[in-house]
């Protein structure tokens, strides 16, 4: 293992709490499954957002959710990061951590992180800071705060600014960025704080097409080591990430396979994208 490998061992959130967790919190994927979600149901006032939904997704996979406005695409997401209590069902971490047992903030602290459709970077700080700032207040870190940053931190801000492709601009102030590289940005602030599974709602939104491209890469790469979902309206961009591709429909998954697979599904053809049978 070289000393890059055996830091990132180190930065990944499970292994960093195994001295202080109990057995049953590290996260068990020798199933290769990291997120078991069965059996889920959401209602509000009597409106089933989510019915019955089942999902698996294995460990460091790329996947993408897509689904109609109101298909539970979002409601899914709050599920999954303790934001939203469902009514019924299992959602799973790995084996055996039971997630709905567990508070958002825990869940977070477990490496499941979010980023929201909306950049929300510090504007007034430059790229580099904003980064830093996403390091230093990552749970595990809080202490560090207010503490110079180490040779170690320093490291890994470097190795966030050149995956999101913004090393050149660590100076810059955030607010002067692109909207596209605000949004890299927030995946950077992200991916500093070492999640397992990252979740990512409509990163492509607004973007230009070539912003629209190496968000693809980006993604791309930065799945394996981790586990990212994504949900994304923009049907191109979806093909040309996806290895499997998920279809929520009123709330359950109405198809799931390739890109190919879905859009020739015949189900899919008529509910989602709206073709004549
Ligand atoms: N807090 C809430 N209160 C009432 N209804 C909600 C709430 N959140 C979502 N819904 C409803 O649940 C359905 C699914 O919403 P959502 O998960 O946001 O879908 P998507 O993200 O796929 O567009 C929608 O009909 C929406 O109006
Ligand atoms: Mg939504």
């Amino acid at each position: 293992m070289s000393a890059l490998e055996q830091f990132r061992e180190l930065m990944r959130r499970d292994r960093v709490f195994e001295f202080l967790v109990e057995d049953n919190e590290i996260i068990d994927v020798s199933h290769k499954v990291i997120l078991y979600i069965e059996g889920l149901s959401v209602s509000f006032d009597g409106f089933k957002a989510l019915n019955d939904l089942n999902l698996y997704v294995n460990d460091g996979e790329l996947r993408c959710l897509i689904g109609a406005n109101g298909a539970g695409k979002t409601t899914l997401m709050d599920v999954i990061t303790g934001k939203t209590r469902p009514d019924s069902g299992k959602v799973f971490f790995g084996q055996r951590v039971d997630l709905l047992k567990r508070t958002e903030a825990e869940i977070a602290m477990l490496g499941i992180g979010r980023k929201f459709q909306k950049p929300t970077v510090f504007e007034f700080h430059s790229v580099f800071d904003n980064i830093e700032l996403a390091l230093k207040t990552s749970k595990d870190m809080l202490p560090t705060l207010f503490s110079r940053t180490t040779d170690a931190q320093m490291d890994r801000i470097d190795e966030v600014l050149k995956t999101i492709g913004l090393k050149e601009h660590r100076m810059q102030l955030a607010g002067a960025l692109s909207h596209g590289q605000k949004q890299w940005l927030e995946i950077g602030m992200l991916l500093a704080s070492g999640p397992r599974v990252m979740l990512v709602d409509e990163p492509v939104a607004g973007m230009t097409a070539q912003e629209t491209e190496r968000t693809a890469e980006l993604l791309t790469a930065l799945a394996g080591e981790r586990t990212v979902i994504v949900v994304e309206h923009d049907m191109e961009f979806v093909r040309s990430i996806a290895k499997t591709v998920t279809v929520l429909h009123q709330g359950s998954v109405l198809a799931e396979g390739t890109m190919n697979e879905v859009q020739e599904n015949a189900a899919v053809r008529e509910v989602y994208l709206g073709e004549e049978q």
